[in-house]
């Protein structure tokens, strides 16, 4: 079978190296890999800007889908043939939990998915929703769990909510996505015009150019008389205009570093207006259960920018870099 591993950090440097099919243990799945996302993760993490000290080499990237294709022994939940996503940290069941739970990511410290064959322990998987395809179930298990973390389990979303989401990345879109499913209004702020139609269609009902007003916070507060929830990917870039947009007690969900991580803000209104800041990482496997189960009976179908083959991986990890993408891309492992 062909993996692609990081040898040293830099795309230029991933390499494809064969390798024997493994065996499932007890306890364990062996999982024909069709499908796998990208998430920034991967990016930084191939340029060794993630977390340097990982250890060489390294399958790159988190999330998969496939099909069971051996069991080890003593399995009973799957059957061959299943079709099932790979769990972001598989160790991290559900509610809160420990450091070394929280940290047993896929793609780094863990192995990760692409390669065409992976075993994962058999409560490692879950279903692929039966509305999707292989292609549609890579794209859950960081960007969406994460979108769907910050909505649920960290940000009880209530119908009449106005959630502000932002740029057309990945966790955004499925934000946007979900957050009709709880009757919440959503605004959004993006730097492309280009991306405004389409965000429109999804059902955001204002969008505010960050690049044309970099003071958005403001005008976002008088058009809504303030946000409940912020889904922050900027990072430093974003936080303090999100902390102008919020009501009293609203809250900021802190996804992404995508405008960098160190911020010099004004603490001020954060505790005069009773303002909470929640750091969110991906999400357990039972917030991904719930998840997938709304997203099969609502019909939910993830947004698809492009799909690579395996042998294009490097084109792959470079549009991610871009920013240009609008929605998931994708590597069919077929
Ligand atoms: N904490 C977690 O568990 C978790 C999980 C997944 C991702 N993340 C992080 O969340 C961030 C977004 O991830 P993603 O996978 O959704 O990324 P992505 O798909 O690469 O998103 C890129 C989009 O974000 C927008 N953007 C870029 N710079 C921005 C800025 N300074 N301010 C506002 N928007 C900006 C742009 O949209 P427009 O062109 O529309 O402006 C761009 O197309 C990354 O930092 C990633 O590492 C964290």
């Amino acid at each position: 079978m062909k993996a692609v591993e990081i040898q040293n950090f830099g795309i230029e440097n991933l390499s494809i190296v064969e390798k024997d099919i493994p065996t499932p243990k007890r306890g364990e799945v062996l999982v024909k890999i069709h499908a796998v996302s990208l998430n920034f993760r991967d990016y930084l993490t191939i340029e060794g800007k993630y977390n340097p000290n990982y250890k060489l080499p390294l399958v790159p990237c988190s999330d998969s889908s496939g099909e069971i294709i051996a069991l080890g022994e003593d399995v009973i939940k799957w059957k061959t043939g299943d079709k099932v996503m790979g769990v972001f940290a598989p160790d991290w069941v559900s509610g809160t939990t420990n450091t070394q739970s929280i940290r047993s990511t896929l793609g780094g410290p863990n192995p990760g998915t692409l390669q065409q064959y992976r075993v994962f322990s058999e409560n490692g998987v879950i279903p692929l929703p039966s509305n999707l395809t292989y292609i549609e179930g890579s794209t859950l298990p960081c960007a969406a769990l994460t979108a769907w973390s910050a909505l649920t389990e960290f940000g009880k979303t209530q119908p009449g909510d106005i959630i502000l989401t932002q740029g057309s990345g990945g966790v955004s879109i499925f934000a946007i996505q979900l957050a009709s499913l709880f009757g919440a209004k959503v605004i959004a702020i993006s730097g492309s015009e280009e991306k405004e139609e389409k965000l429109k269609q999804l059902g955001v009902s204002t969008i505010i150019n960050y690049k044309k007003n970099p003071k958005w916070g403001k005008e976002i507060k008088s058009l809504t008389g303030g946000v409940d929830h912020v889904i922050d990917v900027g990072g430093s870039e974003t936080l303090e205009e999100s902390i102008k947009t919020l009501k009293p007690f609203g809250q900021i969900s802190l996804i992404g570093i995508l405008g960098g991580s160190m911020a010099n803000i004004n603490l001020l209104p954060i505790l005069m207006q009773n303002i909470k800041i929640q750091g969110i990482l991906v999400g357990s496997k039972s917030a991904f259960e719930s998840m997938s189960r709304a997203i099969e009976i609502n019909n939910l179908r993830p947004i698809i920018n492009h799909v690579f083959s395996f042998s294009e991986h490097r084109e792959a990890i470079r549009s991610l870099k871009s920013g240009s993408q609008f929605g998931k891309i994708c590597i069919n492992m077929g």
